[in-house]
């Protein structure tokens, strides 16, 4: 039971709550810490721990940041204010249409008093807050109504999860953007093409896949930011206009829009305008306009609505930044998780500013489809501020003489047959040797849930690679701790700690091993699936895909892959060598093949509630039993599992007419099924 909590120590869990919201606003809104991320940890960590042993937290605590348990569905939120959409304006003669309609509605032919600022490009989202604290956070939905997603909402750490620093309103509806830098888009991107799961087209549909996630630690580990521009319904503060809100805003540490200017009269408006389009490659979000709004609340009011977009706003949409040039060469590019893009080297034209010399094609089908050829004349495009593409050929200018560009034969970095997969687009290396994908391969080789070497995250991989120090995979067992200490980063305990973790790593499971290779398509299940039903690392070497086809649950596409993978012999000698260096890896997961005697063989088990034992325990029992333990109720669930205070995946369950069992029946079907 917890104790009572004495006075002093909620005084000092409440003093780290604001301390810690204090620096989390310095770090996430104002890009300018004032602490080192290790003395945030380790008041962090105190806070945790304060919290823990009294259980007892506060709603602003930022431990309440890191995600809830996975929803089933979304709850629907009304707005109490609709959240209204904007009218595009595509040139400077629209923008003075509207500023004349202005004049008109409001009978003035005065100058009008406008805001500008940048459009962001991503989620609009609902903030709603009382008594300063944050209760609801919802998503635009049909502007009436959207859904609940207060945990992911929450994870954002620029989010303030109490109004501070100001009087506090009673009741206010804070509207804002969520965006994802181009950086960690492309970055994401990256780590996605990696497991071989679906690309994000653009950083807009990725804020939105992260904020529709029903698994609010997945929103947790997307940088996501906010930049927040208007109010819905507001009770107990006055704001008489946009920049007085913006200022509000500011001051009660909420992240606003990189520019917000006031401009008196549309040639200002235009100004500011012209002056975000110079700087928007500068930033690092997309922008493709800049809203133009009148800045008073009272003449907006006057103003009004049309159906759907409010009359006294505007955004202006800059032009995508378009050229026309020569593609000189086509080369393939390898990336850094394997994957070949053909990459068009064009004779240098300036387009918005930029000089542009390549241009990704970004694969095969693509070439084909618009028939690109080297020596074709192109539209070239740099669409939100990303990596230029080609829009189209222009055919009109050929001439005979341009060529086609197959697809190559070898990895152009490393000599290795590259591999396509039927129904896909990307080709690929997949040499565990090739030098364009080494620091990729380590990074995921390292991972957590390959083989757990902590100490080696991203900077330090860079940092051993940069100096030479692995040049490769297996490098890693060769580390000393003299070398280590040679460098920058690394003092004689930080250095032991990574040599000791290293030693570690050594005694490892087939199914950590066969992950970390980052094989394509195998993640952590297939590969405990391939663990199950292989012993030794050598029944791999040169097996058919038949025979990894034989394992329910695998399929063609992973098969295929890790039959290619296999099937290159300088990834069989480099995986040779790295088990030379006195890895040590056993296969608790290996079930021998005594078909159909395992009695959970086929069966799918899902767990709600707590049970006698941790749910990890039980899901390896049911594992081990030749059962499948699954973390969300569908159709294909054999059993729910229901624990105290059970879930809504029970519900589900009972919807779906999905047998459920406690834990103790759960042992007596073991029993039953083993006779
Ligand atoms: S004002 C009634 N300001 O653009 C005014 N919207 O196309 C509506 N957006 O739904 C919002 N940056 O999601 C406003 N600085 C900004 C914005 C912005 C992006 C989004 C917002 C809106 C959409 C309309």
């Amino acid at each position: 039971m917890p104790e009572k909590i004495p006075e002093n120590i909620k005084h000092e869990i409440e003093r780290l709550v604001k301390e810690l919201n204090y620096h989390c606003y310095r770090y996430y809104v104002l890009d300018s810490p004032v602490i080192s991320d290790e003395e945030y940890d380790r008041l962090y960590n105190r806070l945790k721990q304060l919290e823990d042993d009294y259980s007892y937290s506060s709603p602003d605590s930022p431990t309440k940041r890191i995600g809830a348990s996975p929803l089933d569905k979304f709850e629907k939120v009304k707005h109490t204010e609709p959240m209204l959409s904007l009218d595009n304006a595509f040139s400077y003669d629209d923008v003075i249409e509207f500023d004349k309609r202005i004049n008109k509605l409001l009978e003035t032919d005065k100058d009008v008093e406008y805001t500008v600022e940048p459009k962001y490009d991503g989620l609009a989202i609902e903030l709603s807050y009382r008594n300063g604290l944050l209760y609801k956070a919802s998503t635009r939905g049909d502007g009436y109504e959207g859904e609940d997603v207060t945990p992911n909402i929450r994870t954002i750490k620029s989010v303030p999860l109490k109004i501070e620093s100001v009087a506090v309103p009673l009741e206010i509806d804070i509207r804002g953007e969520v965006y994802m830098d181009i950086e960690d888009f492309e970055r994401l991107n990256r780590e996605r093409e990696e497991k071989g799961e679906p690309l994000f087209a653009n950083p807009r549909n990725a804020a939105a896949g992260s904020i529709r996630q029903l698994d609010s630690s997945i929103t947790a580990s997307r940088r996501l930011h906010l930049a927040c521009y208007g109010i819905g319904a507001v009770k107990g503060i006055e704001l008489k206009n946009q920049i007085g809100l913006i200022r509000w805003l500011e001051k009660a540490r909420f992240p606003i829009p990189a520019i917000v200017k006031e401009a008196k009269g549309i040639d200002n408006a235009a100004k500011v305008i012209k002056e975000i389009e110079e700087k928007r490659s500068a930033f690092p979000f997309e922008t493709d306009g800049a809203v133009i709004k009148v800045n008073d609340f009272n003449l907006q009011r006057q103003l009004g609505v049309k159906t759907r977009e409010p009359r006294w706003a505007i955004a202006y949409k800059y032009p995508a930044h378009q050229g026309t040039t020569k593609i000189k060469e086509i080369i393939p590019s390898v990336g850094r998780t394997g994957v070949i893009t053909p990459v068009a080297l064009l004779e240098p034209v300036k387009i918005g500013g930029v000089t542009v010399s390549r241009s990704t094609l970004h694969n095969w089908d693509e070439i084909e489809r618009k028939d690109i050829r080297v020596g074709d004349y192109v539209v070239v495009e740099r669409a939100g501020e990303v990596i230029p593409h080609v829009v189209t050929v222009i055919k009109e200018k050929r001439t005979g003489k341009e060529k086609h560009f197959p697809i190559p034969e070898k990895c152009p970095v490393c000599g290795s047959k590259v591999v396509r997969e039927e129904g896909e687009v990307a080709v690929r290396c997949i040499s565990l040797d090739c030098s364009a994908q080494v620091q990729e391969r380590i990074r995921h080789f390292v991972g957590r849930q390959a083989m757990d070497i902590e100490g080696l995250g991203e900077k330090n991989v860079e940092l051993l690679y940069s100096q030479g120090l692995i040049k490769h995979f297996a490098d890693i067992y060769k580390l000393k701790k003299e070398d280590l200490l040679k460098l920058p980063r690394f003092a004689e305990k930080s250095a032991q700690n990574l040599i000791d973790a290293i030693e570690k790593s050594r005694h490892t499971t087939l199914s950590k091993f066969l992950y970390g290779l980052g094989i394509i398509h195998v993640g952590e299940y297939a590969a405990k699936l391939l663990s199950a039903n292989f012993e030794r690392l050598e029944d791999l070497h040169h097996i058919k895909a038949e025979t990894v086809m034989e394992i329910k649950q695998i399929g063609e596409k992973i098969a295929n892959s890790v039959t290619a993978f296999f099937s290159d012999p300088e990834n069989i000698r480099t995986i040779e060598k790295i088990e030379a260096l006195g890895l040590k890896i056993t296969n608790p997961d290996f079930k021998e093949k005594k078909k159909g005697n395992l009695p959970l063989e086929g069966l799918t088990f899902v767990i709600t509630g707590a049970l006698p034992k941790s749910r990890k325990e039980v899901e390896e029992m049911i594992e081990e039993l030749g059962g499948h333990a699954a973390s969300s109720v569908s159709k294909s669930t054999d059993y729910l599992i229901v624990g105290d205070e059970p879930g809504s995946k029970l519900d589900k369950a009972k919807s779906l007419g999905v047998k459920t069992v406690t834990y103790d029946e759960m042992l007596k079907v073991i029993k039953e099924k083993a006779k």
